[in-house]
Protein backbone atom coordinates (compact mmCIF):
# COMPACT_ATOMS: atom_id res chain seq x y z
CA UNK A 1 0.00 0.00 0.00
CA UNK A 2 3.29 2.29 -0.32
CA UNK A 3 2.07 3.89 -3.92
CA UNK A 4 -1.33 4.71 -1.96
CA UNK A 5 0.13 6.52 0.60
CA UNK A 6 2.79 8.59 -1.99
CA UNK A 7 -0.13 9.65 -3.57
CA UNK A 8 -1.98 10.52 -0.66
CA UNK A 9 1.33 12.83 0.10
CA UNK A 10 1.16 14.24 -3.29
CA UNK A 11 -2.53 14.97 -3.33
CA UNK A 12 -2.11 16.81 -0.19
CA UNK A 13 0.61 18.88 -0.87
CA UNK A 14 -0.93 19.80 -4.22
CA UNK A 15 -3.78 21.48 -1.98
CA UNK A 16 -1.45 23.16 0.53
CA UNK A 17 0.35 24.52 -2.03
CA UNK A 18 3.13 21.78 -2.03
CA UNK A 19 4.69 22.48 1.44
CA UNK A 20 5.43 19.68 3.25
CA UNK A 21 5.54 21.31 6.75
CA UNK A 22 1.81 22.41 6.11
CA UNK A 23 0.94 18.79 5.57
CA UNK A 24 -2.85 18.43 7.42
CA UNK A 25 -3.33 14.66 8.07
CA UNK A 26 -7.14 15.72 8.23
CA UNK A 27 -7.40 16.68 4.79
CA UNK A 28 -5.11 13.81 3.67
CA UNK A 29 -8.01 11.44 4.89
CA UNK A 30 -10.43 13.20 2.88
CA UNK A 31 -8.44 13.65 -0.35
CA UNK A 32 -7.95 9.61 0.09
CA UNK A 33 -12.02 8.74 0.36
CA UNK A 34 -12.14 11.33 -2.57
CA UNK A 35 -9.82 9.63 -4.70
CA UNK A 36 -11.76 6.38 -4.24
CA UNK A 37 -15.37 7.24 -4.74
CA UNK A 38 -16.57 8.30 -8.08
CA UNK A 39 -17.64 11.52 -7.11
CA UNK A 40 -14.24 12.40 -5.87
CA UNK A 41 -12.86 11.25 -9.74
CA UNK A 42 -15.40 14.01 -10.75
CA UNK A 43 -13.82 16.43 -8.82
CA UNK A 44 -10.46 15.98 -9.58
CA UNK A 45 -10.87 15.60 -13.29
CA UNK A 46 -13.65 19.62 -13.02
CA UNK A 47 -10.61 20.67 -11.55
CA UNK A 48 -8.36 19.30 -14.09
CA UNK A 49 -9.87 20.25 -17.05
CA UNK A 50 -10.36 23.83 -15.03
CA UNK A 51 -7.12 24.46 -14.63
CA UNK A 52 -6.39 23.20 -18.59
CA UNK A 53 -8.99 26.53 -19.63
CA UNK A 54 -7.19 28.83 -17.37
CA UNK A 55 -3.89 28.18 -18.89
CA UNK A 56 -5.38 28.29 -22.76
CA UNK A 57 -6.69 31.61 -22.02
CA UNK A 58 -3.44 32.82 -21.71
CA UNK A 59 -1.91 31.19 -24.16
CA UNK A 60 -4.35 31.30 -26.42
CA UNK A 61 -3.43 35.36 -27.45
CA UNK A 62 0.04 34.30 -27.76
CA UNK A 63 -0.89 31.60 -30.70
CA UNK A 64 -2.93 33.75 -32.00
CA UNK A 65 -0.40 36.60 -32.21
CA UNK A 66 2.50 34.29 -33.77
CA UNK A 67 0.21 33.31 -36.74
CA UNK A 68 1.21 33.96 -40.21
CA UNK A 69 -2.35 33.20 -41.82
CA UNK A 70 -5.67 35.77 -40.94
CA UNK A 71 -8.20 32.64 -40.98
CA UNK A 72 -6.54 30.67 -38.45
CA UNK A 73 -5.36 33.94 -36.27
CA UNK A 74 -9.36 34.65 -36.32
CA UNK A 75 -9.85 30.78 -35.19
CA UNK A 76 -7.79 31.06 -32.41
CA UNK A 77 -9.33 34.38 -31.44
CA UNK A 78 -12.94 32.73 -31.84
CA UNK A 79 -11.89 30.16 -29.69
CA UNK A 80 -10.48 32.10 -26.87
CA UNK A 81 -14.14 33.36 -26.58
CA UNK A 82 -15.21 29.84 -26.34
CA UNK A 83 -13.04 28.97 -23.53
CA UNK A 84 -13.68 31.65 -21.45
CA UNK A 85 -17.22 30.35 -21.71
CA UNK A 86 -15.77 26.96 -20.99
CA UNK A 87 -14.20 28.60 -17.65
CA UNK A 88 -17.29 30.25 -16.64
CA UNK A 89 -19.20 26.69 -17.41
CA UNK A 90 -17.48 24.97 -15.33
CA UNK A 91 -17.06 27.85 -12.39
CA UNK A 92 -21.03 27.56 -12.30
CA UNK A 93 -20.53 23.62 -11.90
CA UNK A 94 -18.35 24.00 -9.55
CA UNK A 95 -21.21 26.38 -6.90
CA UNK A 96 -23.96 24.04 -8.20
CA UNK A 97 -21.76 21.00 -6.72
CA UNK A 98 -20.01 22.76 -4.05
CA UNK A 99 -16.68 21.62 -5.50
CA UNK A 100 -13.62 23.38 -3.71
CA UNK A 101 -11.22 24.57 -6.01
CA UNK A 102 -7.56 22.91 -5.58
CA UNK A 103 -5.91 25.34 -7.85
CA UNK A 104 -3.69 22.15 -8.67
CA UNK A 105 -2.29 22.63 -12.22
CA UNK A 106 -2.79 20.63 -14.93
CA UNK A 107 0.69 19.21 -16.02
CA UNK A 108 -0.62 17.98 -18.78
CA UNK A 109 -2.01 21.14 -20.81
CA UNK A 110 1.24 22.60 -19.05
CA UNK A 111 3.33 20.54 -21.79
CA UNK A 112 1.54 20.91 -24.55
CA UNK A 113 1.44 24.72 -24.13
CA UNK A 114 5.24 24.68 -23.54
CA UNK A 115 5.38 22.46 -26.66
CA UNK A 116 3.47 25.45 -28.42
CA UNK A 117 6.00 28.47 -27.17
CA UNK A 118 9.07 26.38 -28.55
CA UNK A 119 7.32 26.46 -31.93
CA UNK A 120 6.85 29.96 -31.54
CA UNK A 121 10.50 30.76 -30.20
CA UNK A 122 11.79 27.99 -33.22
CA UNK A 123 9.96 28.64 -36.13
CA UNK A 124 10.10 32.46 -38.07
CA UNK A 125 6.51 33.57 -38.70
CA UNK A 126 5.56 31.92 -42.16
CA UNK A 127 2.87 28.86 -43.54
CA UNK A 128 5.44 26.37 -41.59
CA UNK A 129 5.12 27.98 -38.29
CA UNK A 130 1.06 28.13 -38.91
CA UNK A 131 1.24 24.41 -39.58
CA UNK A 132 3.21 23.50 -36.51
CA UNK A 133 0.99 25.94 -34.32
CA UNK A 134 -2.27 23.79 -35.53
CA UNK A 135 -0.56 20.64 -34.84
CA UNK A 136 0.13 22.08 -31.25
CA UNK A 137 -3.60 23.09 -31.28
CA UNK A 138 -4.64 20.32 -32.24
CA UNK A 139 -2.88 18.07 -29.40
CA UNK A 140 -4.53 20.46 -26.94
CA UNK A 141 -7.80 20.29 -28.24
CA UNK A 142 -7.38 16.40 -28.03
CA UNK A 143 -6.49 16.46 -24.66
CA UNK A 144 -10.27 18.33 -23.53
CA UNK A 145 -12.12 15.86 -26.04
CA UNK A 146 -10.63 13.54 -23.95
CA UNK A 147 -11.42 15.01 -20.38
CA UNK A 148 -15.08 16.60 -21.16
CA UNK A 149 -16.08 13.35 -22.95
CA UNK A 150 -14.89 11.00 -20.01
CA UNK A 151 -16.28 14.08 -17.39
CA UNK A 152 -19.54 14.46 -18.89
CA UNK A 153 -20.23 10.60 -18.57
CA UNK A 154 -18.92 10.28 -14.87
CA UNK A 155 -21.89 12.98 -14.54
CA UNK A 156 -24.54 11.27 -16.13
CA UNK A 157 -23.14 7.81 -14.30
CA UNK A 158 -23.72 10.08 -10.90
CA UNK A 159 -26.94 10.90 -12.14
CA UNK A 160 -25.81 14.85 -12.62
CA UNK A 161 -27.82 14.74 -16.22
CA UNK A 162 -27.51 18.86 -16.03
CA UNK A 163 -23.91 18.74 -15.40
CA UNK A 164 -23.49 16.51 -17.87
CA UNK A 165 -25.57 18.20 -20.60
CA UNK A 166 -23.21 21.24 -19.67
CA UNK A 167 -20.27 19.72 -20.24
CA UNK A 168 -21.22 18.16 -23.67
CA UNK A 169 -22.26 21.58 -24.79
CA UNK A 170 -18.52 22.29 -24.84
CA UNK A 171 -16.94 18.84 -25.79
CA UNK A 172 -19.29 20.13 -28.69
CA UNK A 173 -17.33 23.63 -28.94
CA UNK A 174 -13.79 21.02 -28.66
CA UNK A 175 -14.73 19.02 -31.51
CA UNK A 176 -15.74 21.54 -33.97
CA UNK A 177 -12.72 23.69 -33.60
CA UNK A 178 -10.54 20.33 -33.87
CA UNK A 179 -12.40 20.09 -37.28
CA UNK A 180 -12.27 23.38 -38.23
CA UNK A 181 -8.58 23.10 -37.51
CA UNK A 182 -8.04 20.55 -39.51
CA UNK A 183 -9.61 22.03 -42.59
CA UNK A 184 -7.67 25.13 -41.95
CA UNK A 185 -4.61 23.07 -42.05
CA UNK A 186 -5.44 21.73 -45.84
CA UNK A 187 -4.89 25.24 -47.15
CA UNK A 188 -1.75 25.82 -44.90
CA UNK A 189 -0.15 22.66 -45.85
CA UNK A 190 -0.30 23.32 -49.25
CA UNK A 191 0.95 27.16 -48.87
CA UNK A 192 3.81 25.91 -46.83
CA UNK A 193 4.58 23.24 -49.07
CA UNK A 194 4.50 25.60 -52.07
CA UNK A 195 6.38 28.14 -50.41
CA UNK A 196 9.08 25.64 -49.98
CA UNK A 197 9.24 24.48 -53.43
CA UNK A 198 9.53 28.51 -54.55
CA UNK A 199 12.41 28.98 -52.09
CA UNK A 200 14.05 25.81 -53.52
CA UNK A 201 14.09 26.93 -56.83
FE1 LIG B 1 -12.06 24.45 -23.74
FE1 LIG C 1 -10.39 23.99 -26.72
Amino acid sequence: METKSISETNAANDITGGSMATKDPSATKSLANNHNSLRGLLEHQLNDIYSAEMQLTKALPEMAKACNDEELQDAFLEHLDQTKKHVERLEKIFIKLRIEKTGESCKAMEGLIQENKKIILEFEESPVRDSALIIGAQKVEHYEIASYGSVSELADVLGLHKVADLLERTLQEEEFTDKLLSEIAMDINDDAYETEEQSSR
